[in-house]
């Protein structure tokens, strides 16, 4: 491939948005919402029934129109009117929501397979994912390698369980048991030298068509048609630029549920020592695509689409917070039973609230159901002793 032809993968451009919801949430951490029966309630996922909008007098709730009005003294307690009398919600946060409803995303992703949720984490939860990746604001620190990110501070679980892009992915994956298929980690590019490894196109967990090499290209033999066996979920910590080294995607390429082109080059080749200096880079022309966001965007991709680390050429790191989210029934990539237990003994995990808690113990526990219970699963180094490998 010839220099002229490298970097030319077409972009879709995400600009900060100007206006998001607003959420209402007590101190457990649940939503306040109104069902479709008409019923106020606190909730412990967003959907769009947990979706405010500000107005001159306060708030109102975007499905039925029902307006709430703020105190001037601040928002505890809120106070809802109902269609016969005064609710009190007791003590209340407001916090910024979506840009769009969680059924626009939703619907979005069915179409496309993939869907970027603009902005949609706070800055002090970006922040905090900074501090821990030492990009950014908090470029000059030294990465802290006594322990692992996860148990540094509480923000890499609250972005980890945010509820808007959870509850998307349930509706994609059709299931509510979703899992992390190995423990959230940090994607910290620098900036490229020319020389160093790169890697190839490929599927992501639990497909992995393109990266395996062996007979079958993958992990999964067939098409897995509408069910979904794999979501990605690629948390931008730094603004995602072209430049900066952005992942590359073919967006829409999902449903050919087959490995990358050949001709592309595949995470397999790339693998292998002295790829880059045999073959150059990677595809990355016109029929690729790159997406641009802010940092605090979630983008959730079908995790049969082609894809593969950016480049970065930008001169400073450039982090995301990587996850794949699997359907329970999925076997995990790594341990995460060994992490969750250190992060549920850390301060950070203190700083959670009830409902961060419950849903990323959720995500992280993987568990055996059966009429005789459940169980958490986890390994067991001594039968691991005992296996014979080829
Ligand atoms: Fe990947």
């Amino acid at each position: 491939m010839t220099e002229k032809q490298e970097f030319l993968e077409s972009l879709t451009v995400f600009q900060r948005p100007k206006h998001f919801f607003t959420l209402i949430v007590n101190q457990a951490g649940s939503y306040l919402g109104i069902d479709p029966s008409g019923d106020l309630g606190f909730f412990p996922y967003a959907d769009d029934n947990v979706m405010w909008k500000t107005t001159a007098s306060g708030l109102e709730h975007v499905v039925t129109k029902t307006e709430v009005v703020q105190k001037p003294d601040g928002i505890q307690p809120l106070e809802i009117p109902q269609p016969n009398n005064q609710f009190k919600t007791g003590p209340c946060r407001l916090a910024t929501g979506p840009e769009c409803l969680p059924s626009e995303y939703l619907e979005f992703f069915r179409k496309n397979g993939w869907v970027c949720l603009n902005s949609i984490l706070t800055d002090d939860i970006v922040e905090g994912l900074e501090k821990v990746a030492c990009t950014d604001r908090f470029d000059k620190h030294k990465f802290n390698t006594s322990t692992a990110p996860l148990s540094q501070s509480p923000y890499m679980a609250k972005a980890a369980t945010e509820p808007v892009s959870l509850w998307v992915i349930r509706q994609y994956m059709q299931t509510e048991e979703i899992r992390l298929a190995h423990t959230p980690s940090l994607a910290i590019l620098d900036r490229d030298d020319g020389r160093r490894n790169v890697q190839g196109w490929h599927s992501d967990y639990p497909y992995l068509w393109g990266i395996t090499g062996n007979s079958k290209d993958g992990w999964v033999p067939t098409a897995s048609g509408s069910t979904v066996l794999g979501v990605q979920r690629n948390v931008c910590v730094s603004d995602f630029t072209k430049l900066g080294g952005a992942t590359a995607f073919k967006l829409g390429s999902h449903v050919q549920e087959t490995a990358p082109p050949e001709s592309w080059g595949r995470g397999s080749r790339y693998f292998k020592p002295g790829a880059r200096k045999q073959h150059g880079l990677p595809y990355s022309g016109p029929e690729a695509d790159i997406i641009e966001a802010p940092g605090g965007s979630i983008i959730l991709y079908d995790a049969r689409t082609w894809h593969r680390a950016g480049i970065n050429r930008q001169g400073k790191k450039r982090a995301a917070m990587l996850q794949a989210i699997i359907p329970m029934y999925v076997m995990p990539y790594g341990d995460t039973s060994v992490p969750y237990k250190k992060f549920a003994n850390s301060k950070a995990h203190e700083e959670l609230t009830e409902l961060e808690k419950y849903e990323f113990q959720k995500l992280m526990v993987h568990t055996i159901s059966n009429p005789a219970g459940t169980s958490a699963i986890t390994i067991d180094s001594e039968l691991t002793a005992t296996i014979k490998t080829k």
